[in-house]
């Protein structure tokens, strides 16, 4: 079965830091679907929500301990603009202790009109942010940022790069790896001969068939050398 989509995507990102998030999606196949209209994507500065006079966006931690916490107010206000605007089918909280990202997650998201991405700083978010207003928690690895705007914007790059139409090859989303369970076999262009580095001859046969399955090979090969554990995985 194919599905169409009759909407377009929109992600909104909170951060404190917009421009270290925008960067990054405005460039190669991000920029171009954005400016396709197959996505849209706006960035909301925190700060500017914050009702304090010095537009404060973070305090100290009740009961005590080292690090600044962001505060309720600002985040919360700045959802519930954009709640009474549409509504949304997740709001995700980057964090280290979140769920790993992986291609299914992004898969999933791709399914999905409206997207908010709040990006976390300091010590946290205070708690009743994420108990009230946050659907999913995502982390991109086992690493801890300085930030969660690199974060949010591996996370849109990862589901607008799916959308129909993001790419020039529709195909070409569905040959990368990790679609399949597989990492991708190794690729080749000119000059087939490199000062005596050569391309395998099987690409240069025009056989399609023995290709495909040279490719396939390939992609098992690898998968069991370098990221085992995707083949034992559910
Ligand atoms: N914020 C800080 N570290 C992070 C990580 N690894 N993933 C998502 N958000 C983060």
């Amino acid at each position: 079965m194919v599905f169409y989509r009759i909407f377009i995507m929109r992600i909104d990102i909170l951060t404190i830091f917009p421009e270290m998030v925008k960067a990054p999606l405005d460039h190669s196949i991000i920029k171009r679907a954005r400016d396709k209209g197959i996505a849209e994507v706006y960035f909301h500065n925190i700060r500017d929500y914050s009702t304090d006079k010095h537009q404060r966006v973070d305090d100290y931690s009740f009961g005590g301990g080292a690090g600044m916490v962001m505060m309720i107010q600002p985040i919360a206000d700045c959802i519930d603009h954009l709640l009474q605007e549409r509504q949304y089918d997740e709001i995700i909280y980057t964090a280290p202790d979140g769920e790993l990202l992986q291609q299914g997650i992004c898969n999933q998201l791709s399914l999905a009109q409206n997207i908010i991405i709040l990006c976390g700083h300091y010590k946290g978010i205070d708690e009743r942010i994420r108990e009230h207003y946050i659907t999913r928690e995502i982390s991109i690895g086992d690493y801890v940022l300085s930030g969660g705007e690199l974060a949010a914007a591996v996370i849109a790059d990862s589901i607008i790069r799916l959308l129909p139409d993001a790419m020039g090859d529709e195909t070409s989303a569905l040959s990368d790896s990790f679609q399949d369970g597989l990492v991708s076999p190794p690729v080749y262009t000119r000059p087939a001969d490199y000062h005596g580095w050569k391309v395998p001859d099987i690409l240069l046969s025009g056989h399609e068939r023995k290709v495909i399955e040279w490719r396939y090979e390939q992609s098992m090969e690898r998968t069991k050398e370098r990221r085992p554990s995707l083949l034992n995985d559910e």
